[in-house]
């Protein structure tokens, strides 16, 4: 049986806690609708109704290789798509259900296209699968918190078979752990009201899971949602604890840690727009700009950042989100190195940005200039190496200035004349300490 094991944790963790950066893709039968992958409970819209979008799905466009260029190109290293979203349709080749993409027109299993694809731009590869089933006859309809047919008595749950319900999904992940090679992410979603732990067969579930994967990374949602930390953070993990605790839509203001104030890995997941499945009316795109200080804000507490795309029904990410990639793209082929393998400073967040640190280099994220050079402030001045510009290594002075005499012990860095900065959205100072 499954038991945590700190060093084995920390082994498998080694990539993730580098990598910091991912990408989430929400795809499935939802993006005909364009109105979200909730769209079924939302409108509460019961199953016949939802089976034209079965009856169309023809994602001629799908290219999976293009979503894994995209995602590399814009400094992720690691990809996690819906095999399965709480619509119940299955983007894999599943033998339990008929509800598939290999039984839609396109006929394809997109699953094994995706891992493919990733694994062949040196991705990691993860698959997102839901414990939530409004597809399958046997998980509770009327008066469940999210099913579609939730308000509806002509489905109230006599004769349902819960077990029967959780036999399926056992077996549909077994499935997506057997014929998809290594999986390096499995990200569950999502637990709630008395659903969660042992009502899924946790236990049973991830024994499994880790014997067929025993490097795969887990999150928390088979104890909680983007609500509640999970057993890791209460320091009593339980066999199907998760590796990493998902905040959704949010950062934490303060990272997060454990019931002993040790800090514990986590993910944001966010989305560009306000939809995780394509939305043909929201084009809310947060800027570019916004979304890399928000990475950084990410690594500085010592999390990751898992950003949503939602391609379309012809399988293409959206124009918008293509655009936001590729100028993160931009930013993080000069600066990477503030990020990956990076973490908290352990510094007091300076007026004018953010610091994050590898080891003894330290990045300093400059939003906004000073006036005049700028104060490092929580290193001493004989501790440092070099300082430098993390874009182009060129020389960063130390100022001598007679109007920093009044702070002997404070690093002051001398920009030069220009007011502007180089990089107008974050212009990262490298500081080597020795
Ligand atoms: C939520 C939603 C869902 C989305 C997920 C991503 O829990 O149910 O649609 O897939 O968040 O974190």
């Amino acid at each position: 049986m499954y038991v945590f094991d700190r060093e084995a944790y920390n082994k498998r963790m080694e990539w993730y806690l580098d990598a910091r950066f991912g990408m989430f893709i929400h795809w499935g039968l939802y993006s005909i609708p364009a109105r979200g992958e909730w769209v079924r409970s939302t409108e509460e819209m019961p199953k016949e109704e939802y089976m034209q979008f079965f009856e169309e799905f023809d994602p001629v466009d799908y290219d999976p290789k293009a979503w894994a260029k995209a995602a590399k190109e814009a400094g992720m290293k690691y990809v996690v798509l819906t095999a399965k979203h709480h619509d119940g349709f299955c983007l894999f080749d599943s033998q339990y259900t008929d509800f598939k993409s290999t039984n839609t027109k396109c006929g394809r299993d997109l699953v094994a296209e995706f891992v493919e694809a990733v694994r062949a731009e040196g991705l990691k590869v993860g698959l997102y699968f839901t414990l939530i089933d409004w597809y399958h006859e046997d998980y509770p309809h009327y008066g469940d918190k999210n099913h579609p047919m939730r308000n509806n008595e002509n489905y109230k749950n006599n004769g349902r078979n819960f077990d029967n319900y959780l036999t399926y999904m056992h077996n549909q992940i077994r499935e997506i752990c057997t014929n998809y090679g290594k999986l390096d992410v499995l990200w569950f979603d999502f637990s709630y009201d008395d659903m969660r732990g042992e009502k899924w067969k946790a236990t049973e579930l991830m024994d499994m899971v880790r014997s067929l994967q025993p490097d795969v990374i887990i999150d928390n949602r088979l104890e909680c949602s983007g609500e509640g930390y999970g057993s890791l953070a209460q320091g009593n993990p339980t066999p199907y604890h998760g590796d990493f605790v998902s905040p959704e839509q949010m950062i934490p203001p303060n990272g997060i840690q454990d019931v002993n104030g040790n800090d514990l890995a986590w993910e944001a997941c966010m989305t560009m727009n306000n939809n995780w499945g394509f939305h043909a009316t929201d084009h809310f795109f947060k800027p570019a700009s916004m979304l890399i200080k928000k990475l950084v804000e990410c690594v500085s507490k010592g999390g990751n950042l898992l950003l949503n795309v939602g391609p379309d029904a012809r399988g293409n990410i959206p124009g918008e989100s293509m655009e936001i990639l590729c100028e993160i793209g931009k930013w993080m082929k000069k600066n990477g190195r503030s990020i990956y393998g990076c973490g908290k400073a352990e510094i007091q967040k300076p007026d004018y940005g953010r610091v994050t640190r590898n080891g003894n280099h330290l990045y300093f994220h400059l939003y906004e200039n000073t006036v005049g050079p700028v104060p490092l402030l929580g290193i001493k001045k004989d501790e440092v190496r070099a300082v430098r510009y993390l874009e182009t290594g060129a020389e960063v002075p130390i100022s001598n200035s007679w109007v920093h005499s009044d702070y002997p012990d404070i690093v002051f860095a001398d920009l030069g004349p220009d007011p502007i900065l180089p990089n107008s959205i974050d212009t990262v100072l490298e500081v080597v300490l020795k």
